[in-house]
This record gives C-alpha cells, structure tokens and sequence, in this order.
C-alpha cells in the first residue's frame, strides 16, 4: 500500500505511575479502510485510543497525521486534527435530544441565541449522509433510543466535524444482531466516505467482517499488524492470546524462559 497513513504512531510508551501499559506501540490508519484494534481485556487499547485522542499524556513516541508530526495535548488539539472517538461508555446525555447531543459544547449560535434551525439541518444532513434511516425524530430524547440507535448517534456526532479519523471502542458490546449489523455497515460506509477507521472489538466474526487491517495488542506491545485478507481467524486468536503465531507476531520469549519448561527449572 503505497499511500500515506492518515495516523501514524511509533514508538509510543504510557506508564500509569509505575505500571507501564504501552511499551513501543506503532500503529497507523489509512484513509478508506478500517483497521480493528484486537487485544485481550487489558491490553491496551483503551488506553491507546485515550493517548490518540489527547485524554493521557504519552510519555515517548510520535503521532503524525497525514504525515506530519504533530503534538496531541487534549481532545481539542485531537478534534482541530479531525481525530473524534466513540468512547465506550458513550458519552451521550439521556435527558437530550439527538439535536443536543450531537451538538453539546459546540452549539451554533446566532448572535447570542442557538441557532436551532441550522443544528437540526446539519444533524437531518449527518444522519442521511450515513444513510441512517431507523431514527423517527432528531428531537427525541436520547433515553427514548434502543442501543443501536444510541451508537449510531455517537457515531453521527463523531462524523459532525468534518472528522477524518474516527475511533470506535467496542461500538457493538452491548448490542443485539440486528443492532451490531446496522453499526457495523455504518462503520464501513464511514470508510467508504474516505475516512481512516480504527474499530476496537472483541468479535473475531465483525473484525473479519469489516476490517481491511489488524492491528493486535498483546500486553501493551503491538503483536502485528496485517491485512485482513492475509490471516485466518485462529492466526489472529493466537496473536491476541499470545502475541505470536507461527512466524506472525513477537519474537518468541527468551531461552530463561524456555527453563522454566525444563525438568527441575525455576517454577
Ligand atoms: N488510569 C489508569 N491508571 C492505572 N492503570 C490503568 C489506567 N487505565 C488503564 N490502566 C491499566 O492499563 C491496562 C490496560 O487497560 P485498557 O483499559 O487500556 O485495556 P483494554 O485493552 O481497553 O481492555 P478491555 O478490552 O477490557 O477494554 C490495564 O491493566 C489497566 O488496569
Ligand atoms: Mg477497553
């Protein structure tokens, strides 16, 4: 693949006091794919997302986008970027409409009253530019919404700021089939727009299913990343359960460790 990745990370490193969570992390995003980030509870991921999007400090390494080198101190900095994530627990206000949601901290004004009109326009506009065609009110409450609906919202929001990138943390954890099938066609079509995905998940069937690459954490190292097309299933189950398969992955552990297996060895 000859083009530029729109995020890059090398050599990230992220301690929490003295318990080190990234060790040398590289990763990149291209513009038109979906790449899902797969990795064992506790890997990393989250935390590598929060690094992205400005929520922790990294302690080394670099971010560029579309190239450039460039410096992430808080989720402004990432959203002046084009960088928008759709957290996990996702952020929406029940006691909102849609409108709201999609708009909170950065309502439109005109003069010093909001600009409504002009709100529920662009969010009509987000929503059928995803083709998102299941939700009967832009001015229903939030807390009316099943969880499919809530996710495509979040996702609407994250695609409201001419957004570039955008990070889904296990959009489909909750989710029925039905749900996880509508959120993941809208994750595809996002990249079919010529947006750089980057879809966290657990579920070998919807990584297969709609990712171009794999990127696999393994305790807080990036095990590999490869195309989608390249692996099976099991390769990359043995990549998440343990950070290598076959010639895929981390080297493998040292020849200490290797004794620990041996007749009389430490253990
Ligand atoms: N704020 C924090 N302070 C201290 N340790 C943390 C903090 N956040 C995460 N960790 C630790 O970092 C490791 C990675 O956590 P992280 O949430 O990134 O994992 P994850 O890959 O997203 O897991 P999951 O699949 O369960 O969501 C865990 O061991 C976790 O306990
Ligand atoms: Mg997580």
């Amino acid at each position: 693949m000859a083009a530029t990745p729109l995020l890059e990370l090398r050599g990230i490193d992220k301690s929490f006091g003295p318990v080190q969570v990234l060790h040398d992390v590289g990763m990149s995003v291209y513009p038109g794919e979906v790449t899902a980030l797969v990795g064992d509870n506790g890997a990393g991921k989250s935390t590598l997302v929060k690094c992205i999007s400005g929520i922790y400090t990294i302690d080394a390494g670099t971010v560029l986008f579309d190239g450039r080198t460039v410096t992430v101190n808080s989720p402004r900095d990432a959203a002046d970027l084009g960088i928008e994530v759709v957290y996990q627990d996702l952020a929406l206000c029940d006691n909102l409409d849609i409108v709201q949601n999609m708009f909170l901290g950065r309502e439109q004004k005109r003069g010093i009253v909001l600009d409504e009109p002009t709100m529920e326009q662009m969010a009509a506009e987000t929503l059928a530019s995803l083709s998102v065609r299941t939700v009967k009110s832009l001015r229903q409450l939030v807390a009316s919404l099943s969880g499919g609906q809530r996710q495509t919202v979040a996702i609407a929001k994250a695609v409201l700021w001419n957004s570039k990138v955008v990070i889904l943390d296990e959009p489909t954890a909750a989710l029925g089939v039905a749900q996880t099938a509508q959120v993941l066609e809208l994750v595809r079509r996002l990249a079919d727009n010529g947006l750089g995905v980057a879809l966290i998940s657990h579920n070998m069937n919807e990584v297969f299913a709609v990712s171009d690459r794999i990127a696999a954490l393994y305790l807080g190292r990036m095990a590999a990343e490869v195309k989608t097309s390249d692996v099976t299933h099991a390769q990359v189950v043995e990549l998440i359960t343990g950070g290598r398969s076959g010639n895929l992955g981390l080297p493998p552990e040292g020849p200490t460790d290797f004794a620990d297996f041996m007749p009389g060895g430490q253990l």
